[in-house]
């Protein structure tokens, strides 16, 4: 079977738990550090970096190869007030939030399946479904690190660098 990218929602229900749950995985296999934190505070990286996602599956898609989870996007069309509350640090990029990126997303994929275009589909994929809202968000962004190798794919992608605030940059990509 091709490579499909599918949303989470638009699978069968009785895929939907098998599904969420090979995108966890990656979800932890790209956190390793993850492991190293105490119960509670692994509860809540998983919860603000993936878990929430799942809560809104129409804007969560996988990217699947002969029945194999390659990778995920998690996404939000709008970025929420559980947003902020769960990651302080986007209090520094408020105004810019607000006015310019409203969406924002999450993106992973496993080791092997890096560097062959799935991460660009998975965007592509994403902004066409935002862009068919009325109306759709003016921007999207994502939160990364200055020195990350990420950045690269993001400036392909379309994203500026914003704005860095200690060890956060925040890229923008209008819509
Ligand atoms: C960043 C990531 C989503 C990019 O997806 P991808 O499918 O590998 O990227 P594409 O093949 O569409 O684009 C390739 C470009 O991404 C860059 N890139 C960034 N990180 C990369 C990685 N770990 N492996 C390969 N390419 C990577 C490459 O430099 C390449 O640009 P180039 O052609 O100028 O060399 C993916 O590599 C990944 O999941 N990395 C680890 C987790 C991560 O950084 N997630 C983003 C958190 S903000």
């Amino acid at each position: 079977m091709p490579l499909e990218i599918l949303k989470l929602s638009s699978t069968p229900p009785s895929e939907q738990p098998a599904r969420s749950a090979g995108a966890r995985r990656i979800f932890e296999e790209t956190a390793p550090s993850l492991r190293t934190l105490p119960a509670e505070d692994q509860l809540r990286f998983e919860r603000k970096y993936f878990g929430i996602y799942l809560e809104n599956p129409e804007w969560m898609f996988l990217a699947i190869d002969s029945g194999q989870i390659l990778g995920y996007l998690a996404g939000a069309p709008l970025t929420l007030p559980v947003h902020f509350s769960l990651n302080p640090y986007l209090e520094r990029f408020r105004s810019e939030i607000e006015r310019e990126f409203p969406a924002h997303l999450h993106l992973n994929l496993t080791e092997g399946a890096r560097g062959m275009g799935l991460g660009t589909k998975l965007i592509s994929r994403f902004l066409s479904e935002v862009r068919t809202m009325d109306p759709f968000p003016c921007g999207v962004h994502i939160v990364t690190s200055p020195d990350s190798e990420n950045v690269r794919f993001y400036l392909r992608n379309g994203f500026e660098r914003t704005t860095t605030n200690g060890n956060f940059l925040f890229m923008g990509k209008t819509l």
